[in-house]
C-alpha cells in the first residue's frame, strides 16, 4: 500500500485491539517500526485498552519512539467516567497536538485530571487496574462457557467479545431481535472501514451487573441459533 498511494500515518491498536481482542506479538511490533522507518510513517498507537493485558509486549512506542505518538486514557482500565487522555509523543509534534487539544477540548479538565493524578501516586490506580483485570477474566470465563462451541473471537483478558455469524446470518435484524429484549449489541458496521460489511456481533461484557451476565449471554446464543437457523 506504501508504494501505491501517499501514506503518512499508521493507526494501530496493538494491545487488545477494539473489537478483535488482538494483541501483537514483539516480531510484529518490530515489523510494524520498520516498516514506518522505511516509509517515513507516523505511528498513533492507540492504548485504551492496553493496560487491561496482563503481561503484555513492550508498546510499539518503545520500538519506533522517534515517530509514535501513544495514546492512551482511563476509561478501560478504571472507570468509564474517567474520560481523561494521556499523549506522549516524540517533541516535533507537541505544537501541533497542543493545538488540536486546544480547538477541540480547549483544556483537559481539571477535577479529573488532579483526581487522576493523585490516584496514580497513591497506588489507587494500580489497585483499579488490578480488580478490572480480574473482573474482565472472570467475564470472558462466563463469556466462553455460554458461548461455547459458536466462533468466539477475544482475547481472555479484555471486556469484549467479537461473534462472527454465518453467511446467511444478518447482524441487524440479531441486533433488532436481541434490543426487544432489552439487550444491546452492536453489528459490525460501526467497526468497519471496508465496503464490504461482515455480518458479525460485538458483545460488550462489562456495562451489566455481574449477575446478569450469564443470563443475557444465554439469550444472546438463543437468538443467534435461532437466526441461524430461521
Ligand atoms: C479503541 C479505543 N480508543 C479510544 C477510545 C476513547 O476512550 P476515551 O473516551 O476514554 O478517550 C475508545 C473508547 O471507546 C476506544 O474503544
Amino acid at each position: 500500500m506504501c508504494q501505491q498511494r501517499r501514506v503518512r500515518a499508521v493507526y494501530t491498536m496493538p494491545t487488545l485491539h477494539n473489537p478483535l481482542g488482538w494483541v501483537l506479538n514483539t516480531g510484529q511490533r518490530q515489523a510494524l517500526a520498520d516498516l514506518a522507518r522505511q516509509h517515513d510513517l507516523l505511528i498513533i498507537e492507540d492504548a485504551a485498552y492496553a493496560r487491561l493485558v496482563s503481561r503484555p509486549p513492550p508498546p510499539v512506542v518503545s520500538y519506533a519512539p522517534e515517530r509514535t505518538v501513544y495514546v492512551t486514557g482511563f476509561s478501560k482500565n478504571i472507570a468509564t467516567g474517567l474520560r481523561v487522555g494521556v499523549v506522549i509523543s516524540p517533541p516535533r509534534y507537541r505544537p501541533e497536538i497542543e493545538r488540536a487539544i486546544r480547538a477541540t477540548t480547549w483544556n483537559t479538565p481539571t477535577l479529573i485530571s488532579s483526581l487522576i493524578c493523585a490516584w496514580i501516586e497513591d497506588g489507587t490506580v494500580a489497585r483499579f487496574e488490578t480488580q478490572k483485570r480480574q473482573d474482565a477474566r472472570q467475564r470472558q470465563q462466563v463469556a466462553r462457557e455460554v458461548l461455547c462451541g459458536l466462533p468466539v473471537v477475544s482475547h481472555p483478558d479484555s471486556y469484549f467479545v467479537w461473534l462472527p455469524l454465518g453467511e446467511e446470518s444478518r447482524a441487524d435484524r440479531l441486533a433488532n431481535a436481541l434490543m426487544e429484549r432489552r439487550i444491546s449489541v452492536s453489528t459490525a458496521e460501526p467497526f468497519c472501514v471496508s465496503a464490504t460489511i461482515p455480518q458479525a456481533l460485538r458483545i460488550a461484557l462489562g456495562s451489566v451487573p455481574f449477575d446478569s451476565l450469564r443470563p443475557a449471554l444465554l439469550s444472546v446464543r438463543d437468538a443467534v441459533e435461532y437466526e441461524q437457523y430461521r
